[in-house]
């Protein structure tokens, strides 16, 4: 079967580009990183894409009069490299309902908590606030409202005393660079069906939950 064409859309660092771009380096990873986008021209997560000879493309959105405008834009630069299929990997940049869509059950996001947990912004110091023992990350299919849509897989890590934002966002971003390229290949193998609007992976069972550290 031809490798599912995946184009990433992102605004920073590109940690989880580079996690995705890893995985698809391996012959039979069943997709294939075929852009990277970004709204932000000087995201390092651009240079990941170039190193791996991907083609990456900046996008600014202060450059659109509106955000259906800018998103105008993206579905085309998407569609000029022929996207089957959509990852936001740190995308800052809130998606309008007509992309959303356009691009429904095709569009997917990693959340470093334990949807639907601390949605939006800084989910981790949420997370710590709050004073929950277990965190994670959650691979979900992107729906209109924030941060909430079917929930495909999510990878739990513990909450040690004495975290602080940073040593649990680290924690968190290692089980993300397992997570999400685990979650494409599922996809890209045909193996996950949206029911109403819970997800049902095909031979997964209960390892739909990961704990990191930990197997997958
Ligand atoms: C990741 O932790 C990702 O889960 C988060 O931004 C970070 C991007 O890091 N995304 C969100 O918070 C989206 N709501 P990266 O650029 O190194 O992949």
């Amino acid at each position: 079967m031809a490798a599912l064409k995946v184009g990433v859309l992102l605004s920073g660092r590109g940690s989880n580009l580079q996690a995705l771009l890893d995985a698809a380096a391996a012959a039979r990873y069943p997709a294939k990183i075929v852009v990277a986008i970004s709204n932000r021209a000087d995201a390092p997560g651009l240079d990941r894409a170039r190193r791996a000879l991907v083609p990456a493309e900046t996008l600014p959105h202060r450059a659109f009069h509106d955000r259906e405008a800018f998103d105008r834009a993206l579905d085309a630069a998407l569609a000029k490299h022929g996207v089957e299929f959509v990852c936001l990997a740190g995308f800052m940049r809130l998606l309008t309902p007509w992309f959303v869509d356009r691009w429904r059950d095709r569009l997917i996001n990693i959340h470093p908590s334990l949807l639907p947990a601390f949605k939006g912004l800084e989910p981790q110091a949420q997370a710590l606030a709050a004073g929950v023992r277990v965190s994670g990350c959650t691979v979900h299919f992107v729906r209109n409202d924030v941060d909430s849509g079917p929930i495909i897989l999510q990878a739990a890590v513990p909450v040690i005393d004495g975290d602080n934002r940073d040593t649990l966002a680290a924690r968190i971003l290692e089980a993300e660079h397992r997570a999400y390229p685990l979650a494409l290949r599922l996809i890209a193998e045909g193996r996950v069906r949206i029911e109403g609007e819970r997800v049902a992976v095909a031979g997964i069972g209960a390892s739909g939950i990961l704990m990191s550290p930990g197997g997958r």
